[in-house]
């Protein structure tokens, strides 16, 4: 059945963990919607795993449509929720209006992500209000890197721990459907958690939040440039697939490669009128 909102909201009423990865491409998303994953998320991490970029900041409007609209082409039962990348919509909520639409229409989104707490609340309203699923995102905001002096650990002290909850009811009384805590203490994601009557997705946020989600390529050892401590490896794709390029370099090299099995044939008789 087609995931959507009421999933989340339900599953946070049943105590069901909500499951979430990241996907930029229609392959992986495929394989994810096979498997059975709640959403998935194109986030604007596509700027590092993806594009090459050192932060998400120069992430453009273009490259979250291309790739929204892949990974919308390859999930049935997955709901796709994208990432609104840098100065898409703190600028003003015409702004942030206009290109969460251009997301749902040319992305196929279901819904869209926008990073920050009170100060975007204007942007929620508007976008929520035209129809438009939002979800919000909390903690260590990575296009925020350059003011948080990079990316570390937020909501320790407690004036940060209670900005923390302040912006997060108000996320949820702006009309976000769900929140990203990213990066903050475990014991006070639990609390947010427990407040709230939205739910929260996790990621280096502890077990009391009331999903998770995870950067595809570090769950699977696919991205070496920077590992986050939160990040278990649950398999290591990145090692088979150095290996199976080896492989297919050595065989290329020393002629095993292709093989009888690989190759199309012409009868021999056509052959000799060739030469
Ligand atoms: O862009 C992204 O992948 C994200 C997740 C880390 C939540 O925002």
């Amino acid at each position: 059945m087609k995931k959507t909102v009421r999933t989340f909201q339900m599953a946070k009423e049943e105590g069901r963990k909500i499951t979430m990865l990241t996907a930029y491409d229609y392959s992986t998303a495929r394989l994810m919607d096979e498997a059975g994953i709640d959403a998935i998320l194109v986030g604007d991490s596509l700027g590092n795993t993806i594009l090459g970029y050192e932060d998400t900041v120069s992430v453009t409007m273009e490259d979250m449509i291309h790739h929204s609209a892949a990974v919308s082409r390859g999930t049935v039962n997955t709901m796709v929720v994208v990432d609104m990348p840098f100065m898409s919509f703190q600028t003003s909520e015409y702004d942030a209006l206009v290109n969460a639409g251009r997301l749902m229409k040319e992305g196929r989104a279901a819904a869209v992500k926008l990073e920050g707490g009170k100060m975007v609340c204007p942007q929620i309203k508007a976008v929520t209000g035209a129809g438009i699923p939002v979800m919000a995102h909390l903690g260590l905001t990575p296009q925020s890197v350059n003011a948080l002096g990079g990316n570390r650990v937020q909501g320790k002290s407690e004036e940060a721990a209670k900005k923390l909850i302040e912006d997060a009811y108000a996320v949820q009384d702006a009309g976000a459907f769900a929140v990203v805590l990213e990066c903050i203490p475990a014991k006070l994601a639990t609390l947010i958690t427990d407040k709230l009557d939205i739910p929260t997705i996790g990621i280096g946020a502890g077990n009391g939040c009331d999903g998770q989600i995870l950067v595809y390529q570090d769950m699977l050892g696919m991205f070496s440039d920077y590992v986050p401590k939160f990040a278990k490896k649950f398999a290591d794709v990145g090692a088979i697939m150095k290996s199976a390029f080896a492989d297919y370099i050595k065989e290329v090299s020393d002629g095993t490669y292709p093989a009888e099995e690989h190759i199309f044939k012409i009868d021999d008789d056509i052959l000799e009128k060739l030469y």
